[in-house]
């Protein structure tokens, strides 16, 4: 059904129509449609435009057209253009002409925002909740192996001793900023468009601030060609979400890395590997690689909304349109990807023997020989000098550093006694790093625990949150 046509004399042709349909991707909008409908019907009926046994046929129609489009039996038809004219549609069909009188004070303008945002915020908190599910599988793996020594990388080459709980634990920290970045996001996108009509606002005495209330919203725009236009809670919705992707993909690179022959440290668990249709053997990690991938797309659907919204005039234009795919698109994906990288962390194994046959590898105790050196009082700079001659002998010798003899080591500095030897263990070297947010004595355990207490308030927080929405969306 169109919502417009008084003033044309022609029909759009079929070349028109194909290219404005946004039904077959926004019908997804039909529940926040409906629900902002309910506000919108209030404010009308207490600002006396339509009688009491009206509203409530109307509210009675919208409410039966809910319970219609959750079991599909109300669905959107080949001449909908899009969900508001689809649900306008549905409205005229049960109650006749009074079916259009919501259109009052409103305009596609102001809906389309405002279901688009309470879509964005429904789905941002179910996020929000996954990723804390991820942070958990993160936490009781850092916890498993928080006694495995291997060895740390940096420039992917062997650099210091650290406990592998520390390695996984890490990622906690990174998906804590992206909840951060949600619940910061919330707040700032808690305005409602609705009431900013067209992009003027309402000449019918309507009240914005009463329906932002009624939707859970904060606060209604303060700027109605601003309501209308603002699109930065997509963007910022799609830089989040790629955010996340782009956290999930080193997760990937690192999974797909330790599950290499050469390394076969991780033994991904066969319910999250797949095989070659050619190749026997093959266990791959392909929800790795998928994690991995995916953070492509998502970037794209980021830099797509972006170029949209460059010198867009502000006030509604259709390209406005465009916000929608990548947003459903990105949310989808993640959606996806979540769930089976938390059940892949979940259920790997380590190989902790080769794990820490590997950490004293590469020289990574070379700088215990400076640190040992250091807390004999000698320069730092002169101490890193000497270790690095250390190493030169073993490659020399192609033996490692504990095997150095006692001349070897008083050669390079009458400072390295015998007692050097001490030292040029994995474990000492991950003991002796015990500073706030390191590797060894109490550090890792205590930033488990800490971290197991944020995610356990975090996900009472979030919860109620999600209960928050789902009460309102049922009012
Ligand atoms: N389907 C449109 C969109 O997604 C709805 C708003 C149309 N408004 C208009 N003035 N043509 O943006």
């Amino acid at each position: 059904m169109a919502l417009w046509g008084g003033r044309f004399s022609d029909a759009p042709t079929d070349s028109v129509f194909a290219l404005s349909r946004s039904i077959h991707f926004d019908w997804r909008l039909a529940p926040y449609d409906l629900r902002s409908s309910l506000a919108h019907l209030r404010v009308l009926q207490s600002s006396g435009l339509l009688k009491a046994d009206v509203a409530s046929k109307i509210e009675a129609a919208l409410r039966e057209l809910i319970s219609e489009v959750a079991s599909g039996k109300f669905e959107p038809a080949a001449g909908d253009e899009d969900v508001h004219s689809a649900l306008e549609r549905g409205l005229t069909e049960k109650l006749g002409e009074v079916g259009g009188s919501l259109r009052a004070g409103r305009s596609r303008n102001d809906q389309v925002a405002t279901d688009l945002k309470l879509f964005a915020i429904d789905h941002m908190l179910d996020i929000a909740q996954q990723i804390v599910n991820l942070q958990e599988a993160l936490i009781s793996k850092a916890q498993e192996y928080s006694d495995a020594p291997a060895p740390g990388f940096t420039h992917m080459q062997h650099a210091q001793p650290i406990l592998f709980g520390h390695e996984i634990a890490k990622h906690v920290h990174a998906f804590a900023r992206d909840i951060d970045r949600i619940s910061d996001w919330l707040n700032r996108t808690s305005v409602s468009p609705l009431g900013s009509g067209a992009l003027a606002g309402s000449g019918l005495g309507l009240m914005p601030e009463v329906t932002a209330q009624d939707l859970g919203f904060a606060r209604a725009s303060a700027n109605s060609i601003d309501g209308v236009s603002d699109r930065d809670f997509v963007a910022e919705a799609l830089f989040i979400i790629s955010m996340i992707g782009v956290h999930l993909s080193r997760i990937g690179e690192e999974w797909c890395i330790w599950a290499t022959t050469e390394f076969g440290w991780a033994k991904v668990a066969d319910a999250y590997s797949t095989g070659s249709s050619i190749m026997p053997q093959k266990k791959n990690p392909d929800m790795a690689e998928l994690a991995r991938g995916k953070a492509g797309r998502l970037i794209g659907n980021l830099t797509g909304v972006l170029a949209m919204l460059k010198g867009l005039p502000f006030a509604y234009n259709r390209d406005l349109q465009e916000d929608k795919e990548p947003l459903f698109d990105s949310i989808d994906t993640l959606r996806l990807v979540l769930p089976a990288v938390t059940g892949m962390i979940a259920t790997t194994n380590f190989d902790r023997e080769k794990m820490l046959a590997a950490a004293p590898q590469g020289f990574s105790l070379a700088t215990e020989v400076a640190d040992f050196l250091v807390r004999s009082g000698v320069p730092f700079a002169t101490a890193h000098d000497a270790a690095g001659k250390c190493v030169a002998i073993c490659e020399a010798k192609g033996v490692q550093l504990h095997e150095l003899s006692d001349a070897d080591f008083s050669g390079v500095h009458t400072l390295l006694t015998p007692e050097i030897r001490s030292s040029l263990t994995v474990a000492g070297a991950i003991a002796s790093r015990t500073t706030i947010g390191a590797t060894g004595g109490s550090a890792l355990s205590k930033q488990l625990t800490d971290a197991a207490a944020e995610t356990k308030a975090l996900k009472v927080k979030i919860s109620t949150q999600i209960t928050a929405f789902s009460e309102m969306m049922g009012q």
